[in-house]
């Protein structure tokens, strides 16, 4: 696909992974419409993103609908790429374990996601073309000491992308996930303080260029899943 003017939802673009991919693909000419909960973040980046946003959180699951209708509104009805980046996670040992906890990881990364990918796929079914890229994890293929919630949602999502490729092949539409190791962002900092880079370890660029490259396959093809590891993490 080429991005020149094409239509992007991207959830979670006021900070790290989102962030940048939303300037990659605004540099691609693409027209972007970011999504985070608060609005000075999400003003903070306008201009190194170049960007339009909305304020939408997407764990406010019975706004998801009119927050859809909002966005589409700002899109003209058209959304030819959907980035389901935004993500929350920390972490429980099992004796820890309680229902609260599952809720708030659950409600962002598995419930919103899903039910705002519900909201736009009857577009992308009417248009017989679009793009769906989940950002899953390393911790979507294996489990680890303190994963329970957040390894198990992003299970979740990993069983949600291909269910959803199963469903929505047959209208030529790619459903990809894309799962990053460790990179350097403001991820499960309460404070929202994005970390330093290291010279060893991914950083977001790696991130967006790779969802640039699923992106711009030729529509014939898709990547299904791809995970990127940082070279000698050691
Ligand atoms: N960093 C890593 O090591 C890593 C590795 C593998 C996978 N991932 C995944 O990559 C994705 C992006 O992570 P990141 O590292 O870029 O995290 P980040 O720096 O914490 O950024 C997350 C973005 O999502 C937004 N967000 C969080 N909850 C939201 C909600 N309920 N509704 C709308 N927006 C929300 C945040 O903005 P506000 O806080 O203002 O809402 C922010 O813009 C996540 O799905 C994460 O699970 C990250």
């Amino acid at each position: 696909m080429d991005i020149k003017g094409k239509n992007i939802l991207l959830t979670g673009g006021s900070l790290g992974i989102g962030k940048e991919t939303a300037k990659a693909l605004v540099e691609k000419g693409a027209n972007v419409l970011i999504t985070g909960r608060s609005e000075d973040r999400l003003k903070k980046v306008i201009e190194y993103t170049g960007a339009k946003y909305i304020v939408f959180d997407i764990s406010d699951l019975d706004n998801i609908s009119n927050k859809t209708k909002e966005c589409l509104q700002i899109l003209e009805n058209r959304v030819d790429v959907l980035i389901n980046n935004a993500g929350t996670g920390f972490r429980r040992n099992i004796e820890d374990l309680n229902a609260d906890d599952f809720m708030t990881i659950y409600k962002t990364n598995v419930f919103g996601l899903s039910l705002l990918t519900k909201e736009i796929t009857p577009l992308m079914k009417n248009n017989k073309s679009g793009t769906i890229i989940n950002i899953g994890s390393t911790a979507s293929l294996k489990g680890y000491n303190g994963g329970s919630i957040y390894s198990s949602s992003k299970f979740a999502v990993r069983s949600l992308t291909q269910c959803w490729q199963a469903e929505l092949r047959p209208y030529n539409i790619r459903v990809c996930q894309l799962n990053p190791s460790e990179v350097t962002t403001a991820f499960a900092n309460k404070e929202r303080i994005e970390r330093d880079e290291i010279p060893n370890k991914l950083t977001t660029k790696e991130i967006a260029h790779s969802i640039v490259s699923v992106i711009e396959m030729d529509d014939r093809g898709f990547i299904n899943e791809l995970n990127v590891w940082a070279t000698n993490p050691f």
